[in-house]
């Protein structure tokens, strides 16, 4: 089977894109005999994207999403691969229960990887999943502090038996940096704080700062590869930095929400805006841009973590943080991109090819002869606007709802298989 994309932009350059056998086969010009014709004139060709952050629930919770309703939303939001956090019911802190988690994902169309869950007493556990060096484990994941139906790890001597084991393993320790006491603390001192205007207040920077300096420190001497996932705040931005300039392994995720949104949103979008670590301020949205520009940060994820309205129509203080982000995250990039603040170049770098090289996936995630044919085919003339109520997620809301934006995904491949082609394609 052959597919020719005809005339389309890579990388600012016109070209075709001719794929045999799941496989990127060529670029450039060529005969197209035999072949699948799809003429794309004005449309560009990206890498899909790879989400190295999302919580794709299923079994315990799968009234918030599975692997099938993830997968249809990942594929319209021009994703083909994503890695899942291990904060499902049961969590994957087990061998048993990464086994359950494999066997539900088997319905998935896209590609997949799992980070395996740290906790204060499963470190044998993690090692045993570890020690079977399989393909399909995305790292270690750990969060410092309580978030949503997670366990923490936050004594310090488990921190650095974490570091160790990752390092041994040459796998990243992806780290959820939020300081749980100080979260204890903070939410004691404002339990009257009844709307999620205040969430920012509440979770404070305080409490992230220091959680941050922690696990910087701990990787910087123990060695590992630090993976510090939604990185929310201009310090933490400039201790990374830092410890990069002296060489610590560390690698800043960011999400779009932290990017361009700020907490003013919450007075509109209420619990649909909360999120941990909180939407935080509009200095620290300029510290994300400064640090795309300057190379600090590496990965844009996109938190994508389902929850259904009825638990988001709760009072502030028992509705779940967080909100879908798979059809919204590159949409919102590419608008950034038609507006002239950020290269399409950089969008793929912080969308693939980082996360092909700091979870080296071989040819995963790069455009080039010889790599599998995972595209996402967009047009950045195209606008739209976000309406939750047709996501393809379970979860049928966002902060985002009613904004309008230039960029849109027009098809997506897998393997060279077109899985997904918006109605304007048809
Ligand atoms: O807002 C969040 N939601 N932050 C997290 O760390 C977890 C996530 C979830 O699983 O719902
Ligand atoms: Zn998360």
């Amino acid at each position: 089977m052959k597919t020719l994309l005809e005339n389309i932009s890579i990388f600012g350059k016109k070209s075709n894109i001719l794929i045999e056998d799941q496989i990127i086969s060529s670029l450039g010009e060529m005969p197209a005999q035999q072949a699948l014709i799809f003429k794309l004139g004005g449309l560009f060709a990206i890498p899909g994207c790879i989400d190295p952050h999302t919580h794709i629930r299923d079994l315990g919770q799968s009234y918030k999403e599975d692997w099938n309703s993830a997968s249809q939303a990942a594929l319209a939001g021009g994703y083909t691969m994503v890695f899942d956090m291990p904060n499902t019911i049961p969590p994957t802190t087990t061998p048993e229960h990464l086994q359950l988690k494999r066997n539900a994902a088997k319905k998935a169309t896209i590609h997949k990887k799992f980070f395996l869950g740290a906790t204060n007493h499963n470190i044998h556990e993690v090692e045993k999943m570890l020690a079977t060096r399989a393909e399909d484990i995305a790292g270690i994941k750990l969060f410092m502090a309580g978030s949503s139906s997670n366990e923490v790890v936050d004594k310090e001597e488990d921190l650095i038996a974490y570091a160790r084991l990752a390092k041994q393993y040459d796998k990243v320790l992806a780290v959820h940096s939020e300081n749980q006491a100080c979260i204890q603390a903070s939410e004691r001192l404002h339990a009257d704080k009844d709307h999620a205007r205040w969430h920012n207040t509440i979770r404070s920077r305080e409490c992230a700062i220091l959680s941050t300096r922690q696990i910087l420190d701990i990787s910087a001497k123990v060695g590992n590869e630090l993976y510090l996932v939604h990185t929310s705040l201009a310090e933490e931005i400039d201790m990374v930095r830092q410890h990069k300039a002296k060489g610590t392994r560390v690698w800043c995720e960011i999400m779009p929400h932290h990017l361009l949104l700020d907490e003013s949103i919450l007075e509109t979008a209420g619990n649909y805006g909360k999120v941990n670590p909180p939407i935080r301020t509009a200095r620290d949205n300029e510290a994300l841009w400064e640090a795309i520009r300057d190379g600090t940060v590496d990965t844009l994820g996109s938190d994508h973590a389902p929850h259904s309205l009825e638990e988001k129509a709760r009072p502030y203080a028992q509705a779940p943080s967080g909100f879908p982000g798979l059809e919204t995250s590159l949409a919102l990039m590419l608008n950034q991109v038609k507006l002239g603040n950020i290269s399409l170049e950089r969008v793929v770098e912080l969308t693939s090819q980082a996360q092909n090289r700091i979870f080296r996936l071989g040819d995963r995630g790069l455009l080039k002869p010889g790599a599998p044919a995972d595209l996402a085919i967009i047009d950045l003339d195209a606008r739209h606007v976000v309406e939750p109520a047709r996501f393809r997620s379970k979860a049928k809301y966002s902060p985002y709802q009613g904004m309008e934006l230039w960029g849109k995904v027009m098809m997506t491949l897998v393997d060279g298989e077109i899985r997904y082609k918006a109605p304007e394609m048809a």
